[in-house]
């Protein structure tokens, strides 16, 4: 259906088409004349996708690999990361050749990193198979993995030399995480596009939508990450509702709301906080509620705002003492607010 090309020294093109993942290997072809191809997957996805991506790239005439690690956020550690460099290295992959990341956003991180520290960097290519990876993190070139001290705490910027993106094997995606993509998907509607907010609400049923979503998503964080590869500025309006959305996840040792879920949360909780400073246009947070409800995502969580504003303080985004809060001004508009953290618990008071 569509095809993206992201511009400049860390460009790449991204294909969005139904069916995609039977052709893997004859696209790959054309980007790269590496002989060899590895393939790294979890332990769900190998099983659902990871013959048919193999066959696909022998096919092309690629001496093809497949690696799997056990699937889920537990792994993405620097071990998994070690696991996956041996394997290239039971490959034999030279600089010329190829790794092909098949899966979710665990996958993706992990092995863009590996692939960027590997002989000090080989190329690689995602083929990103949960609705968080396809809209979010294929995208932007942010690799790495977690540390006992915190969520990707280590890491590199290495994009990948193709992404490909098929929006069928969302068919098989359990519901959690589904979800996960909905919240990120909203954001990107908050922040940039009104037109995309009036499709979701507009719409019957999110599988009609699915392709197109998808695609404006994509296309949003490409002109984002074009204008600002490194976060110095308009990409950390990506980050709206995920201050407090993490605080939230941290809150509850995540093992409560979803990723997504507690973005939803986080955006609907700042915006109103926003709304009552006179950040925001009135009506804005009423609006994200109805959409979030559509979806049936959370509006509420149980923390109570004052715990959450202690745990932001500790977030990976506070420079000295001040805090960059994302908000919107209204739907599709979006701006960052240096708050000075004394200010905060004032900022989220009137919200109770
Ligand atoms: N690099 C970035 O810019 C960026 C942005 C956002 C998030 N992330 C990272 O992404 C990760 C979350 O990604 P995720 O939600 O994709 O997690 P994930 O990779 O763990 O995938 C979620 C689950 O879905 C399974 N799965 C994947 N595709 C499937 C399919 N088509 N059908 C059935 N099951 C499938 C996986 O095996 C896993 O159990 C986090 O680690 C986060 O830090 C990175
Ligand atoms: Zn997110």
């Amino acid at each position: 259906m569509g095809k993206i090309v992201v511009k400049g020294e860390n460009g790449c093109d991204i294909l969005i088409e139904r069916g995609l993942l039977e052709n893997a290997g004859e696209n790959i072809r054309k980007i790269t004349k590496a002989n060899k191809a590895l393939v790294i997957t979890d332990t769900n996805v190998v099983k659902l996708y990871g013959d048919r991506v193999k066959k696909s790239l022998d096919e092309a005439g690629f001496e093809s690999f497949l690696f799997s690690f056990p699937a889920g956020e537990t792994s993405k550690n620097l071990a998994t990361v070690t696991d996956m460099i041996e394997a290239m290295c039971t490959a034999k992959l030279t600089r010329n050749d190829i790794v092909v990341a098949l899966g979710g956003g665990v996958t993706g991180d992990m092995a863009g990193f590996a692939s960027a520290i590997y002989l000090r960097g080989i190329d690689f290519v995602q083929i990103p198979t949960t609705l968080l990876s396809q809209v979010d993190s294929s995208v932007g070139g942010k690799t790495g993995c977690d540390l006992s001290f915190g969520k990707n705490l280590v890491g590199a910027f290495h994009n990948p030399k193709l992404v490909l993106i098929d929006p069928d094997t969302i068919k098989t995606l359990p519901d959690r995480y589904k979800n996960d993509g909905v919240g990120e998907i909203i954001k990107y509607a908050l922040i940039k596009s009104e037109k995309l907010f009036n499709k979701l609400i507009g719409c019957d049923s999110f599988d009609d939508i699915l392709e197109d979503v998808i695609y404006e998503c994509v296309d949003i964080k490409r002109e984002i990450v074009e204008n600002d590869f490194t976060e110095k500025g308009e990409r950390m309006l990506l980050n709206f509702g995920h201050t407090l959305g993490h605080a939230i996840e941290k809150y509850e040792n995540y093992g409560g709301l979803a990723h997504g879920e507690a973005v939803g949360v986080g955006m609907l909780y700042i915006t109103r906080a926003s709304e009552n400073s006179g950040n925001t246009e009135t009506g804005t947070a009423d609006k994200i509620e109805k959409l979030l409800k559509k979806f049936s995502l959370p509006t509420k969580t149980d923390a109570n705002i004052d715990e959450l504003v202690n745990i932001m303080l500790y977030d990976k985004k506070r420079r000295g003492d001040k805090l960059n809060l994302v908000l919107v001004k209204n739907v599709g508009s979006s701006f960052v607010k240096a708050m000075p953290i004394d200010e905060l618990k004032d900022f989220f008071a009137e919200d109770k």
